[in-house]
């Protein structure tokens, strides 16, 4: 029997076969559950050709997750894909300006701090209200998180976004527990993928992560933060919302 037997989950963020969400998208699937996937622009074909390297390969649906558009559609999109409702919905999404990254903190212009904020944190209260009419009693929003409590090498504004979606998460949390819907984040530790490369200087941030990690840490492995992932949307977290889980290999919980 599969952790996630029987259910109907939508997973955002499938970039390359690198993709913390692809990771997920797999092992979910591997564990029983059925899978769509969205995309958007120039990635949506990306995505699909990605979308056939799963174990079955899954329906990809447009959604940018600032498009009011989209995020409108996104009910009946899904529902036109044959899922009647979703018993889980993962929020994989991140994006910031290279401008206000990569030690540009002090020179950050609001337009792309905006940006940042709107794709980064916003979007997940976009996604999980457009979601919300088909989210049954005891399904999972889950999203990604880099640990916004501390001021990171480089992350800059991209650290600022995390924190406000760590904020949305827990009110996220508060307004969706009466619907029987659980919100929770799972903070990983630094992985190599395409969002990771594109912030200028991201080495710095790896920074002797696999020394300090009492577990030690590989960057080039998404599988333990996808397997918590997968954990959250289960039914093993019935009473858990509002929390984040640190995939990090225990540096968060290290001084020096
Ligand atoms: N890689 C790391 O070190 C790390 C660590 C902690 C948390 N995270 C978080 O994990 C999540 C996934 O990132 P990843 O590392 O797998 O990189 P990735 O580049 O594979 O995924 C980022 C995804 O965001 C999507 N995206 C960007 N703008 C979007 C928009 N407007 N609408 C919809 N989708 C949009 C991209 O299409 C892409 O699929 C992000 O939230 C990231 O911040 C990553």
């Amino acid at each position: 029997m599969g952790l996630l037997d029987g259910k109907k989950l939508l997973v955002t963020g499938v970039l390359t076969d690198g993709s913390i969400a692809f990771h997920v998208a797999r092992l979910a699937q591997e564990q029983g559950a059925e899978v769509l996937l969205t995309s958007f622009g120039r990635q949506f074909r990306l995505t699909q050709a990605i979308a056939r390297r799963l174990p079955v390969e899954a329906q990809v649906l447009q959604l940018d997750a600032t498009s009011a558009e989209d995020l409108e559609a996104l009910a009946g999109r899904v529902r036109e894909a044959g899922f009647d409702h979703l018993d889980g919905v993962v929020h994989s999404i991140g994006f910031a300006p290279q401008s206000v990254m990569g030690g540009n903190f002090l020179a950050g212009e609001w337009d792309d701090v905006a940006t940042a904020l709107h794709v980064s944190a916003y979007s997940l209260k976009s996604l999980a209200v457009a979601a919300q009419p088909l989210l049954a009693r005891g399904s999972a929003v889950v999203g990604l998180t880099f640990d916004a409590r501390y001021a990171w090498p480089v992350y800059d504004w991209m650290g600022v976004a995390k924190a406000a979606f760590e904020s949305t998460a827990r009110y996220l949390a508060r307004d969706l527990g009466p619907h029987g819907v659980r919100v929770n984040l799972v903070s990983a530790g630094p992985i190599r993928t395409t969002a990771a490369k594109s912030i200028p200087g991201f080495e710095a941030m790896e920074g002797g992560w696999p020394e300090r990690a009492p577990l030690g840490w590989d960057v080039t492995d998404p599988e333990p933060t996808a397997r918590a992932v997968a954990a959250l949307l289960s039914d093993w977290f019935p009473a858990t919302t509002g929390e984040i889980v640190h995939v990090d290999g225990g540096v968060h919980a290290m001084g020096l």
